[in-house]
């Protein structure tokens, strides 16, 4: 980050966190080794055609996923995150691309799930989105209107990720954008950068390696969440 007097010029701040962010919590990444994704084939289980020809896989890796929430809790990145967002007088916004609820848990308040959250069900009839802790069986029935249509409310390749009109707009207020956690391989988070370079934020990224969109950000620090995150906000609160 820049020299100490830059800081001072910063107001409002955008924060986007990956699985990376959550993998010292004992949650797996997507992409690394052991990764969510080397188990099961997307097309298999984070699609709507998924859904319609195998529902049961699709709740079972939901369900198995929700499970382990109950097996894991914060870090020192979600926890610095939360203080951040307690203690920060300009505008906040974590943007977090994981369906797990440590942020939450951490204390977080300004904070958006733009690809769904594992504590949640949807109504695939009538889009209502409840929360919801247990196993959830295909078939089970929503309570607003009545269908067996409730489904894992996570947002499935090829379906638009939720918020989008508030990340745009706080990503086009941005000073600075922090991007922790994330291989930069999904749009639209990873073309957040851009946004955000496009109206003169400063552009930072706090990752364990370079990620696929390393070379967008103004800096890059290659370490553990848990180490760099608290020590951004130590740099942020002064
Ligand atoms: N500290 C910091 N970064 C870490 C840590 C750590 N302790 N551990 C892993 N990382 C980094 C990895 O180096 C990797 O670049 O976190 C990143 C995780 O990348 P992915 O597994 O691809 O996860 P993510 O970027 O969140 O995936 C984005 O893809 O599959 C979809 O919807 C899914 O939200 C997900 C999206």
């Amino acid at each position: 980050m820049a020299p100490e007097e830059e800081m001072d010029d910063i107001r409002n701040i955008v924060i986007l966190t990956g699985a990376g962010i959550s993998a010292e919590s004992g949650l797996a990444t997507f992409r690394g080794p052991d990764g969510l994704w080397e188990g099961h084939r997307v097309e298999d289980v984070c699609t709507p055609e998924a859904l319609a020809r195998n529902a049961a896989l699709v709740h079972r890796f939901y369900d198995e996923r929700r499970a382990r929430l109950d097996e894991v809790k914060p870090n020192a990145a979600h926890e610095a995150l939360a203080a951040l967002d307690a203690a920060w007088p300009g505008e906040l916004l974590i943007v977090t691309q994981n369906v797990d609820d440590l942020h939450e848990r951490a204390g977080a308040k300004r904070l958006v799930h733009m690809h769904g959250e594992l504590r949640s069900a949807l109504c695939a009839a009538c889009g209502k989105a409840v929360p919801w802790t247990p196993a959830l069986p295909p078939g089970s029935a929503c309570d607003g209107c009545g269908r067996p249509a409730l489904r894992p409310d996570i947002v499935f390749f090829g379906e638009m990720p939720y918020r989008m009109n508030l990340i745009d707009d706080a990503l086009r207020r941005s000073d600075l954008f922090v991007s922790v956690g994330t291989s930069g391989a999904v749009y639209p988070a990873a073309g957040f950068v851009q946004t955000a370079r496009h109206v003169g934020a400063r552009t930072l990224e706090l990752n364990l390696e370079p990620s696929a969109g390393s070379f967008y950000f103004e800096e890059s620090r290659i370490g553990a969440a848990s180490i760099l995150v608290p020590e951004l906000v130590r740099e942020l609160l002064g």
